[in-house]
Formats: C-alpha cells, structure tokens, sequence
C-alpha cells in the first residue's frame, strides 16, 4: 500500500473530498458575513441555514434546536457545564466513561462548589442505567452520559438511563456526547428523554474545528461567551460558514450511507478482531462484539507496551492509537481503560475505521500487525 492505512477514524477522519469541495465553494463565493444584509451577507445566511436544516434532519431535531460550535469540546462545554451553571442547583452525576471535555469540566464545577457524582462503568464498559438512576436526587441538575466511548466503542444506554433519570427528577438536564455515535447509530431527538446532544464534524469525514449542539426546546444553558448574538446568544461571533457548511453536508452523507456502511464495518471489524485473535491467542478484547459501535475495536495486548507496538505497526503501514492505560505523551493513565479493569502492563491498542476502509486494508493491518508483534516480542 502506498499511503498509510489509516486504522484511526476515533481520532478523526479524513474530509469527504465533496465535503471539502463545498467547504471551498462556501468560502470563494458565500464570503459575506451571514449578519450583513448585502446580497453577499444574505447568501452566506442562506447557507447557514441550509447546514442547520441538515444537521437537524440527521437528529430529527428542529433547526432551531441547533447551535454551531467549534466542535465536540465546546457543544460538550454548552451543553453539560453550560447546563449546570444555568441551573440553581449544584449536584451533576456523569459517568465514568465520559471524554475530558465532560469530566474536566465536572472537576472545575467541583472547584466551583458544586457536589460531583461519578458513576463507575462495569467491566463489561457499559454503565448500567439504574445505577446512574441510583446518584441522581431530586436536586441534580445534571446528568451526562456519552453515547459511544470513544476509547473502547462501548455504546451506552442512553435512552433507558434518560428515563430513568428523568422518573427520579423530571427536571434533571440529561447531556449526550454523541460524538462518537452520529453517523454510525441510527439518532432521533424527537421525543427523545435526553435535553442536549453533542456532535463533531471531523469525526464524520468533515472539517475539525465545527460542531454542533442541540438542545431540547425549552432547556436551558448559560453562554460561555459573550458578543454579537449570534446562534441565538448561546454561541456569538461570526459564524465560521465554510466549516458549518461542511459540516452539514458531513453530517447528510454520513446519514446516507449508515444503512449500507455500518453493516459492513462490522463485517471488517470482526475479521480484523479475527486476525488479530489468530496472531496472538491471549488478545484482550475490550467490550464485546454486541455492545460496541460497528466502527471501534479496542485491543489489550498482555505484557506488551502499547506505544512501542503503535510504532511498529506504524513502521509496517497502519494507523492506529494507543488507548493505553498508560499514554507514552502524557504519561497519564487512561481513565476509561482503569475503570474497566484493564492492568497498566496491558498495552491497548484502538483500531478505528471508517466508511471508506477497504477489505484490503483490513487484510494489510492483520498482517502488519502480525509482523509488528513478531518484531517487539
Ligand atoms: C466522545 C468524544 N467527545 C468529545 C470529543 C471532542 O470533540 P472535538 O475534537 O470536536 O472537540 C471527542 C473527540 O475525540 C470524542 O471522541
């Protein structure tokens, strides 16, 4: 293979070349400023509008339920921080599993003087329902709880944990980091026990640096910026339109193409787990085939240490992260893998693959992986 396989869609993908086709478009001939009322300024509105109606269409939300961010991080920040600081009350509960857009925020509402519950995750990687029920009082203000973790692939319960939150206090604010989920699972908001959602355009083969929140109609959040009004207040400054226009159209032909891709990146991801099994017999899998999301396979490799077996694979062609409980950059454990169980001398390595990864390049990672553990062991 010429270029690299590329086994980490987690991380982020490449941009649809018709993404970027009309995010180049948007930005030669919509340049005006959506605010402006000159036809140049009213065509670049026109276009706002249009990726608004798109992304809401994927979620089955209303447009006006949508507001531009500059990706999963900030729609994250509005929806589970922006939440808790527009309410009076100053108890959240999250789960264990939640990115560091989430659970960094829970630590600074903590400094804030707000009590923070952290509900703990089986070893399986889901977290159970009743559970994070069990943390929630009728004073919570709110709840978060990611859709797909991004490290494992786990999908967790949100629909059944919303409820069940919600019958312990009705106007608890529910958060769902969708990052990870839009695109690869079937999404409806419509009457969907949840308040905010998050979502990111460069997980979905669009542009990094826009993203997207919707929130429920009548749910409340506080800014964390302050300006011209834009995005209804909630998100102000100019909008960013070729990436909003990107993302739209990101988020539409990953729509499309779910039904026929999904089932396929199953196919693909159990042949490389098969492959994978086959070259080393005492692979760790992390979170089992029925509750993972069709485009992660998270692999914990006994004795081996994962960023020396990153690099090898990397010296044979393939991509991938290292979801080690121990990242070489920063040294830092990964908490998501601890909290499963997995032992710090077990080097996790996260394949990630997308709509456009090929049964070749599945073949090229089993083998180069193959070669790469002959190489370290
Ligand atoms: C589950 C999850 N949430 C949030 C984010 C942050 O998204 P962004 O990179 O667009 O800020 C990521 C990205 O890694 C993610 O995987």
């Amino acid at each position: 293979m010429e270029s690299p396989v590329y086994l980490d869609n987690g991380a982020t993908t490449k941009v649809d070349p018709r993404v970027a086709a009309a995010c180049v478009q948007a930005m030669t001939e919509a340049y005006g400023n959506p605010s402006s009322s000159h036809r140049l300024g009213v065509e670049a509105s026109r276009r706002l509008a249009l990726a608004r109606e798109q992304v809401a269409r994927a979620l089955g939300a209303d447009p006006a339920e949508i507001t531009f961010t500059s990706g999963g991080t900030e729609a994250n920040t509005l929806g589970f921080y922006g939440a808790a600081r527009a309410s009076r009350h100053k108890h959240v509960v999250l789960s264990g599993l939640e990115h560091p857009s989430v659970a960094d925020a829970a630590r600074q509402l903590t400094q804030e003087g707000h009590d923070v519950t952290v509900v703990p995750p089986g070893r399986d990687g889901v977290v159970d329902s009743a559970r994070l029920a069990d943390a929630v009082r009728p004073e919570t203000a709110v709840v978060a709880l990611l859709w797909v973790q991004n490290e494992i692939g786990t999908v967790q319960p949100v629909a059944a944990a919303s409820e069940a939150v919600k019958a312990r206090a009705p106007r608890c604010h529910v958060h769902v980091d969708a990052v990870q989920a839009v695109g690869k699972l079937a999404i409806d908001v419509g009457g969907a026990p949840f308040d905010s959602l998050a979502l990111s355009a460069h997980k979905l083969h669009g542009p990094k640096g826009v993203g997207a929140l919707w929130l429920k109609k009548g749910a409340r959040v506080q800014a964390r910026m302050w300006g011209g009004g834009q995005e209804r207040g909630l998100r102000p400054g100019t909008e960013g339109v070729p990436g909003i226009v990107g993302l739209g159209l990101a988020v539409e032909l990953a729509e499309a193409a779910r039904p026929q891709a999904m089932p396929r990146l199953l196919v693909l991801r159990e042949t490389l787990w098969a492959g994978i099994a086959l070259a080393r017999p005492d692979v760790r899998r992390h979170g089992d085939a029925a509750s993972c999301a069709p485009h992660i396979l998270s692999v914990g490799f006994p004795g081996v240490p994962a960023e020396p077996l990153l690099h090898a694979l990397e010296g044979h062609g393939v991509c991938v992260s290292a979801g080690s409980a121990c990242h070489a950059k920063d040294k830092k454990p990964s908490a998501t893998l601890r909290a499963i169980g997995v032992p710090d001398d077990m080097g996790t390595l996260r394949f990630s693959l997308s709509r456009f990864t090929t049964d070749d390049e599945i073949a090229f990672a089993i083998a180069a992986l193959t070669a790469a553990l002959r190489e370290i062991a």
